[in-house]
């Protein structure tokens, strides 16, 4: 027998994606066209278990769909690991009645999320996170929007090197996920990516510039995945090693902010509709995804265990260009 839920609560969690606001916007006004009442917790578990949690109306999601950031506030609490954190968590919301929560974020967040309806309170997870290192989606809210970010910044570098002759080594985030390292070398013309560690090849780099540097060329962007080598080390070889003498640009937080594009804020209603229905249907510790036109739920456990993507579509052009 399915509990009849009255009250959901909804956090984002993790670093902040452009999108999530769209998706807090789907989730908050289909709840309440379905009849529910919506809070939000405010700064992710951290603020969940601090007790800091509002009522949403209607007009509170009003005009955030355009909006970066996420409204609601965002925190990363390692501690809520800890059942006896997690529980304090709970007491919170039967204080305030909740009976499901609806979680935006990355892995961490899902584990969360599971560990929550193991305790009783069904909660559904919605990926966002610019890293696109969910495997249970094709795309996760927020990447789209970085990788667009990015590649204006590249363009802008680019302009640059291209005045001075110069070769700039680009670092980009992406945590472990080389999505964005590699869709943003196809769509700038970089002309080398460092995309791992293990797939690093120092005289294949050396290679393409001094071929590069026959052929006329003049100015170089090299775009490196963070967490893989770091751009300093790859300036000193180029140095050493050619007749270039490279700068370094570490993207940084500028990656997390600004406007979703459409795909992004498209995504996010959907999936933050989905996930309210899903609720609505019983389920809990599961999460939502998009493949294409299809949505899917899957449980979470069984989605962390889902081997890491590795923008597998797109790698092999990488080399052939
Ligand atoms: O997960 C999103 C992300 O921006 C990663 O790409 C990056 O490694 C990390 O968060 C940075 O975290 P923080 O903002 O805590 O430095």
């Amino acid at each position: 027998m399915v509990k009849q839920i009255k009250k959901i609560g909804v956090l984002t969690s993790g670093g902040d994606a452009p999108g999530m606001n769209a998706a807090v916007y789907a989730i908050v006004r289909h709840a309440l066209k379905s009849g529910l009442e919506v809070y939000g917790i405010l700064d992710g578990y951290k603020g969940l278990v601090e007790g800091r949690i509002v009522p949403l109306s209607y007009n509170d999601v009003s005009g955030i769909v355009s909006r970066g950031g996420t409204i609601l506030g965002t925190a990363r609490l390692p501690e809520f690991v800890d059942a006896e954190v997690r529980e304090v968590g709970v007491k919170q919301l039967k204080k305030h009645d909740i009976d499901a929560v609806v979680c935006i974020g990355g892995d961490g967040t899902y584990m969360g999320g599971l560990r929550l309806s193991e305790m009783g309170i069904p909660c559904i997870g919605v990926p966002g996170t610019i890293d696109n290192d969910i495997p249970s989606t094709e795309f996760t809210i927020g990447f789209d929007t970085c990788l667009n970010t990015i590649v204006e910044s590249v363009d802008r570098i680019r302009d640059t090197a291209n005045s001075h002759h110069r070769c700039i080594i680009v670092e980009v985030m992406g945590r472990f996920c080389p999505d964005l390292a590699i869709r943003s070398s196809l769509a700038c013309e970089s002309e080398y990516v460092v995309y791992s560690k293990d797939t690093y090849d120092e005289q294949e780099m050396l290679r393409v510039i001094k071929e590069d540097q026959e052929k006329g060329k003049k100015d170089f962007v090299i775009i490196v995945a963070e967490h893989t080598i770091p751009v300093q080390d790859i300036q000193k070889t180029i140095k050493e090693n050619t007749d270039l003498d490279p700068r370094c640009t570490i993207l940084g937080h500028v990656q997390r902010g600004g406007r979703p594009s459409a795909f992004d804020r498209v995504l996010a209603v959907r999936l933050g509709i989905f996930a309210v229905d899903l609720l609505l249907q019983g389920e809990a510790g599961k999460c939502v995804g998009a493949f294409g036109e299809d949505l899917v739920a899957t449980e979470i456990l069984k989605a962390n265990e889902l081997p890491k993507k590795q923008a597998q579509d797109v790698k092999p052009c990488v080399k052939k260009i």
